[in-house]
């Protein structure tokens, strides 16, 4: 799809203004290739990569080298969307020098166009302070899944009327810091739409409802490539992980069988260099030593054409 470089000047329009905005997550060159030529407004290398790439059971473990590390895979599929990387945890709670180091990294080494970091009021001072470095940084708000310890889980936000209070002071504290999107994460619907009416910057919704300025959802929760269940905002497009175990099933019972390779993906050369080389060998073939190796019987099966 041609499309001009989505910047920060069209994400930031879009507050209270259609269309909606997208976003999706991406940790590698191929999510962010495929992701991209779809048309997605902005790709987060989000720090669920620790549970998406990593295996880890949260955000907690990743660090700023696996950022970092698919931070540069992603952009370097040199994306029409804007690209945003998650500051890890532990990387922007310690001090602001800290924080606006790590940002630079992301931007400097990692290639990203804008860094987001989870917190409202709390840390308004570290999202000034970057926005100050000339960093572009999305907010978080809501569910920020670097402070499951201090919710005890993975749970909704913002349910009764104090919570939903903090949730806002959160989002107009971070927009007044500076930040130029925010997300709200596993929010009632009715809070978020509250929410982004209040906001000057554009909000985008994971479990927030359909009032956000924007949605952003997970790569492969969107594509069905995982497993497990998944939280109740998610809606599944696609069912790549069963595509990929019989593909893989496929091509397991194929080689067992015999029938790959076949001819069609297999090397030829041309019968005299064959005939000539077999002249050559001036013997009976040798018997096949033990243990076989598999890359000389592959060459004596050549049958040329
Ligand atoms: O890391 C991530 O994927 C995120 C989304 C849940 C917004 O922060």
């Amino acid at each position: 799809m041609d499309r001009d470089k989505v910047t920060i000047r069209q994400v930031t329009k879009r507050a209270g203004a259609a269309p909606r905005l997208t976003m999706i997550t991406a940790y590698d060159y191929y999510s962010a290739r495929f992701a991209d030529r779809a048309g997605v407004d902005m790709l987060l290398v989000g720090d669920s990569l620790g549970q998406f790439m990593l295996g880890y059971p949260g955000t907690l473990p990743v660090t700023m080298a696996d950022m970092l590390h698919h931070c540069r895979a992603v952009s370097r599929a040199q994306p029409t969307a804007f690209v945003v990387g998650d500051l890890p945890f532990g990387s922007y709670q310690i001090d602001t020098r800290d924080a606006v180091a790590n940002a630079i990294r992301l931007v400097k080494e990692g290639g990203c166009e804008a860094v987001k970091l989870e917190g409202g009021e709390e840390q308004a001072g570290t999202i000034a302070a970057i926005v100050a470095a000339g960093i572009p940084v999305m907010g978080h708000i809501g569910l920020g899944p670097q402070s499951e310890h201090r919710y005890g889980g993975y749970r909704v936000q913002g349910r009764t009327a104090d919570a939903a209070q903090r949730v806002l002071r959160d989002g107009e504290a971070a927009a007044a810091a500076g930040c130029f999107a925010i997300v709200i994460e596993a929010v009632p619907r009715k809070i978020a739409a509250e929410v982004t009416q209040r906001l000057p910057v554009p909000t985008i919704g994971i479990g927030a409802g359909p009032d956000c300025d924007g949605q952003v959802l997970i790569y492969h929760e969107v594509i069905g490539m995982h497993t497990g269940r998944a939280p109740r905002y998610v809606k599944q497009y696609g069912a790549v992980g069963d595509q990929i175990t019989a593909a893989v099933a496929s091509y397991c019972s194929e080689v067992r069988g015999g029938q790959f390779p076949d001819r069609e993906h297999s090397y030829l050369m041309e019968r005299a260099e064959l005939a000539r080389f077999r002249e050559r060998l001036n013997d009976s073939p040798p018997p096949r030593p033990d243990p076989p190796t598999p890359a000389a019987g592959a060459d004596a099966a050549e049958t040329g054409g």
